[in-house]
């Protein structure tokens, strides 16, 4: 008899795999409720139960078995959350707090009750004719300026729910093609003329320990993150004690348990926070080989109630690069090129079917000159993607 306990993990793409990484060293027993028996996860853990998410019997099932339930993604319904946490579940975030980064509206007035800056936004009903959305636009255009970004206020990822329009031209073609999933509304916001994305993440624990990883610059290529340099370059002391005091405040402020991603805009504006994620996140994938603690640890850390681990640098400059499928992207075939080229570089692999565009893996470089270590992974990232 051991006294270790389960925890349930709802989705199963690479978070839930890289979080089998941190729960082997723990020896935490990680469950999967996974839609595919060849979903990224399903494939590196052994206790695999096949459902959807939105599936109420399906999740309760699951969650009966485990004694803290959390995420790799961000799509399971409020409703059964709710249930589970009536049911006696420990559900780490819980849907009060994980409600945040479901809906993007629903987090914009949250930060901006808490005062938390954010970019000038405006909430739009999905039940709105194409001529009310287009009025909506120009008017919002008019006292903000163009172009203006409407996004889905759920669902998105990727890019995929954000349209940056030009004008109410662009607003109208919008209006009559898109088709609003899973009860979204519009949220409209001031485009802002950022000069560079910064991820501030934090981890907490149900007890309220708190702790804040480096700051890091994050470079999203059509919508999809590509780059994560950490810490962010060149950054002054100011501007980082103020990302990690904005993660922190969300943190407390919306009762976030486990990892916590603030995604902004760094502007002449000042910072401002686009979106959150509350689960281990892309701008992230660098602390498992450039951190003390990576954040798949700290999450399962966190979700567990246990004291976290150090979120310091194990080198003055780490590199991840995502590695973007093509159609044709074999994977393995380019790794003798590449770990010869580069015995320090380290290599992530998700297990999934390529496909153009999709994430199939990173690269985390480190090193003492960011030019070098940035050289060096992006050569190996894009040796592997398009060989
Ligand atoms: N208001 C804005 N002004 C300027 N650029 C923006 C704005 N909102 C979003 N973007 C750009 O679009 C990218 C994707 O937006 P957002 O993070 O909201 O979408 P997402 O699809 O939910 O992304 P994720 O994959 O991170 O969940 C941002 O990283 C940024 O580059
Ligand atoms: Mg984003």
């Amino acid at each position: 008899m051991t006294d270790f306990p389960v925890v349930g993990v709802i989705g199963g793409g690479q978070l839930a795999r890289m979080m089998q990484q941190a729960a082997i060293a723990l020896g935490v027993e990680l469950k999967v409720l996974s839609v595919g028996p060849r979903d990224s996860a399903a494939l590196v853990i052994s206790d695999v139960e096949l459902g959807e998410h939105t599936d109420r019997e399906a999740v309760l099932n699951f969650a009966h078995e485990c004694d803290v339930v959390t995420f790799d993604h961000e799509h399971v319904p409020a409703e059964i959350l709710n249930e589970l946490i009536n049911a006696g579940i420990r559900v780490e975030p819980g849907p009060q707090a994980l409600v945040h980064a479901q809906d993007k509206i629903t987090m914009r007035e949250a930060l901006t009750e808490a005062g938390i800056p954010c970019p000038a936004w405006q909430a739009v009903s999905r039940e709105v004719s194409a001529d009310e959305f287009v009025a909506a636009v120009d008017a919002f255009g008019q006292a903000n300026g163009f172009p203006v970004v409407a996004k889905t206020s759920r669902g998105g990822y990727d890019g995929r729910g954000v349209w940056v329009l030009a004008d109410g031209m662009q607003a109208r073609e919008l209006a009559n093609q898109a088709d609003l999933q899973n009860n979204a509304n519009w949220l409209l916001e001031q485009f802002v003329p950022f000069t560079q994305e910064l991820a501030a993440q934090v981890a907490r624990t149900p007890s309220g320990q708190v702790l804040a990883y480096p700051v890091v610059r994050t470079v999203q290529t059509d919508g999809i993150c590509t780059e994560v340099v950490a810490p962010a370059p060149g950054l002054d002391d100011e501007t980082v004690a103020q990302a990690q005091s904005i993660a922190l405040k969300v943190a407390q402020a919306l009762g976030v348990t486990g990892m916590l991603a603030v995604e902004l805009f760094d502007s002449e504006q000042g910072l401002l926070v686009n979106e959150l994620a509350m689960r281990p996140h892309n701008s992230g994938h660098w602390s498992i080989d450039g951190a003390v603690t990576s954040q798949f640890e700290n999450h399962l850390r966190a979700v567990l109630d246990l004291p976290l681990g150090a979120t310091g640098l194990r080198a003055p400059v780490v590199v991840m690069e995502n590695i973007l499928g093509t159609e044709s992207t074999p994977g393995y075939s380019a790794y003798p090129g590449v770990l010869a080229q580069d015995p320090r570089i380290k290599l992530h692999w998700y297990g999934k079917e390529p496909r153009a565009g999709r994430k199939l893996g990173h690269v985390t470089a480190y090193g003492e000159d960011l030019d070098e270590v940035v050289g060096r992974a992006r050569f190996a990232a894009k040796s592997i993607a398009d060989q």
